[in-house]
Formats: structure tokens, C-alpha cells, sequence
């Protein structure tokens, strides 16, 4: 394994410190018995999605391919859920069908499933229903709280979603809020009304909708109907860290340019209009090799001795992120050729400072004309400063 440190790259260059280069390995290097202390397994099932461990009871529940598990913090099953394949058709809403809808058994691929610790409920989502949520009990999941009739989450087995709770509007950090990034499909009517990112209510009341909407803003954004079909956004992870959450996406470059690059997409925790939306490509190089595809990503602490060679303390936020280089630059399908990037939250809110700063003394573009076209930096700053 080579490791490099302060690698160059124009924009990003700041905040790169750490480049490994992971070297794929073959099967021939895969656990052995002894290095799994205990397993879980069920032939029926064809593909788990996602796993979350309760951190204050340690129990492990897991989203499937038409199931969910809950299972003890040592792996044993204590209450399978079953959820799907259920009837459906793309072209029902929420809440019906037109009239004469064929539905067709459809598997439940897992999208979503996220602890909301304040109620002590897991939120799970599916494809089903235009990409509907249960809220259930985290004592016993197959106790269902609510079924919530909204279009969450991506409604086929391809399309991103990525969902994390975190302070939101109306009174952040007292207020929580789930925020969700979703890959427009264009498989039905109603997905224009599906946000590419939003932040969702958890009040009991007005369960998953849209946190804070009025007519024209609200917290939600939209990819614009022009570019949604043609720019798809794959969100691959979702963090909060120092008033801010952020979203990892892989995009094209810009509307014009089919070349795929990696974007940090931020909104601020109190911002109720999504005023606040920005995006900075995030880039991890070595000398030879551009990594432009981030793959996966983990948000934690710094040890001692990483803080010091990135110049913060041990309690800073670190983005820990896999990037694997796209097979051709117009494709977002990975090569397997991957390295791992480090970057200090301190230095990510500084390069998204630097950003805005530009762009209010007037220079370049906005660079969002997939959301709304053609925004040029306009100075708000007078000339004689
Ligand atoms: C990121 O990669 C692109 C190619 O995908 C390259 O053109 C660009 O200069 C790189 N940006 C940074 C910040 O390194
Ligand atoms: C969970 O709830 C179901 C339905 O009420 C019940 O049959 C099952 O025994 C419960 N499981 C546990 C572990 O409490
Ligand atoms: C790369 O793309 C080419 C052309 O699209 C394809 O034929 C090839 O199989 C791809 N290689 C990998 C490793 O995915």
C-alpha cells in the first residue's frame, strides 16, 4: 500500500492531506473462519441493503430485498419483517390508481432505514408505493406506528437514496429533521414532485413532509425539469457536522460537459428556504491518477496523531471517503482501481467560504444551472473596498 501526503489538484488542494492507494484485493485474501465471531444469514433472502446499530441498546436491524430484521446486538434474529413483493404499478400515486392499473408483483428493495432516537422509532423506506416509509417500534419492529403516504425515497431498484437525521428547521439543534437525497426517476408522473434533496418534519403530525414549504422555497431543491432527465445526481452518503449537512454526489461536471466529477452538496441546519444550497467538486488525485468517482464514506473523529498531521484537534470532524476512478470520464461506472481520501470539516467549511466569497465578488458561475439555468456571480461587494 503506498501512501502519499499533500497531494496537488487546483481546487481541493487545500483540504486533500491524506491519499491512499488501496490495491484491490483478490478473493484469495477473503476472512477466514477465525476472524468471524458470529454470523447471520437467511437463504431467502437475495440482497441486504442496510444495516444500523442502535447505540444505546446495541441491537442491529437490517434493511433486505422484501424484508427487514431486527436482530440481538449478538446477531440473533429476534423479529423478521416481511415487505414485499407487493402489487404495484409506477403509474399508481401514493394513495390510488387510475382505474384499469395492471399491478404486478413488485420486490421491496430497501432504501432508507434510519433510527430517529427521539421517538425510538426506526423509519424504513422501500420502493414500493412511489418510495413510501413505515415508522416503526424499536422494540419490536413488526409493530408499525405509521405509514406515512409520501414519495420519499427512490422508486426503482437503481436509483440512489440517501437519508440521515439532523437538526433542522424550525428551532435547530432542538429540532430534528431527516434529510434525504433522491436520484430522479423518471418512471412515473408524480416523481417531479420528489425533491433531489429535502428535509423532512418528524413531527408526529406531518410526518416525512417537507420540513418548512412555502409557494416558491421551502427546504427542498429541485433538479430543474430541463436537465433532471439527462443529469442524473447519485447520492452516496449524508452527514452533519457544525451547523451544516451535507450530501457526497457524483454528477456531471455541468450540463454541457458529460464528465463525471465528485460534488459536496451543503445546507445550512437553520436555513427554512434552502437559501444556504451550495456545492463544491471534492477531487482525490495522485500524481498519475484523477479518483472521480466517490464510491463510500464515513464521518468520525480524528485520532491524536491524524489531528496533528491535519492541523486539528482530536474532536474535529473528519470525512473519511473512498473514490475509485470512472472507467471512461463520461461514465460513473468505477474502474476497480479505488483510493482513500482523508479531509478535515475545517478545511471543507473553508474552501466552501472561499466559494461564496467568489462568487459575491462577481467571478465565475454559480455552476448550479441544473437547478435553476444560466446564474451568473453577481458582486454584492462595492468596488471601493
Ligand atoms: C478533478 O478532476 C477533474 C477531472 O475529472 C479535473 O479536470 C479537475 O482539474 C480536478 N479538480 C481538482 C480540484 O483536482
Ligand atoms: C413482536 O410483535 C409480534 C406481533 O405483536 C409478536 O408476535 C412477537 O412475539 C413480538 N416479538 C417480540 C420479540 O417481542
Ligand atoms: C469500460 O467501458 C467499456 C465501453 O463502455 C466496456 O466495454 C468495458 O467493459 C468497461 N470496462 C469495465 C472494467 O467496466
Amino acid at each position: 500500500m503506498e501512501s502519499l501526503v499533500s497531494v496537488s489538484g487546483k481546487q481541493i488542494r487545500l483540504f486533500l492531506t491524506i491519499l491512499m492507494i488501496l490495491v484491490p484485493r483478490l478473493p484469495s485474501a477473503g476472512s477466514t473462519p477465525a476472524d468471524i465471531v458470529q454470523r447471520f444469514h437467511d437463504s431467502e433472502v437475495e440482497r441486504m441493503n442496510h444495516l444500523v446499530v442502535d447505540k444505546n441498546t446495541g441491537r442491529v436491524y437490517v434493511g433486505a430485498v422484501n424484508r427487514l430484521y431486527q436482530l440481538s446486538p449478538d446477531l440473533n434474529p429476534v423479529v423478521k419483517v416481511v415487505t414485499g413483493p407487493q402489487g404495484d404499478s409506477t403509474v399508481c400515486s401514493m394513495i390510488d390508481c387510475p382505474r384499469e392499473t395492471q399491478k404486478k408483483p413488485v420486490d421491496n428493495v430497501n432504501k432508507a432505514l434510519v433510527i430517529d432516537y427521539t421517538t425510538t422509532r426506526l423509519i424504513s423506506c422501500g420502493i414500493l408505493f412511489q418510495g413510501m416509509c413505515t415508522v416503526r417500534n424499536l422494540h419490536n419492529i413488526s409493530d408499525v406506528v405509521q405509514e406515512v403516504r409520501e414519495a420519499v425515497v427512490a422508486n426503482n431498484p437503481t436509483a440512489s437514496t440517501v437519508a440521515f437525521i439532523a437538526p433542522g428547521p424550525p428551532n435547530p439543534p432542538v429540532s430534528q429533521v431527516m434529510y434525504v437525497g433522491v436520484t430522479f426517476t423518471g418512471n412515473s408522473p408524480y416523481r417531479s414532485e420528489v425533491p433531489a434533496v429535502s428535509s423532512r418534519s418528524l413531527d408526529k403530525d406531518k410526518m416525512l413532509n417537507i420540513a418548512e414549504a412555502a409557494v416558491t422555497t421551502g427546504t427542498r431543491m429541485y433538479v430543474n425539469s430541463l436537465s433532471r432527465e439527462r443529469y442524473p445526481i447519485n447520492y452516496i452518503y449524508g452527514f452533519s457536522s457544525g451547523g451544516f449537512s451535507y450530501f457526497l454526489t457524483t454528477q456531471m461536471k455541468n450540463t454541457d460537459t458529460a464528465i463525471y466529477i465528485s460534488k459536496l452538496v451543503r445546507v445550512c441546519h437553520d436555513d427554512e428556504h434552502y437559501y444556504s444550497y451550495s456545492e463544491i467538486p471534492i477531487n482525490c488525485t495522485s500524481d498519475v491518477k484523477i479518483y472521480n468517482l466517490v464510491q463510500a464514506a464515513y464521518v468520525g473523529k480524528a485520532g491524536s496523531v491524524l489531528a496533528g498531521d491535519l492541523g486539528i484537534t482530536a474532536q474535529d470532524d473528519v470525512l473519511f471517503a473512498v473514490f475509485a476512478e470512472g472507467n471512461v470520464t463520461s461514465s460513473d461506472v468505477p474502474k476497480p482501481v479505488s483510493a482513500l481520501c482523508v479531509y478535515s470539516l475545517k478545511a471543507i467549511r473553508r474552501k466552501f467560504m472561499t466559494n461564496i466569497q467568489k462568487c459575491f465578488t462577481g467571478e465565475g458561475q454559480r455552476g448550479l444551472e441544473f437547478i435553476s439555468p444560466s446564474h451568473k456571480c453577481i458582486s454584492t461587494v462595492s468596488n471601493d473596498q
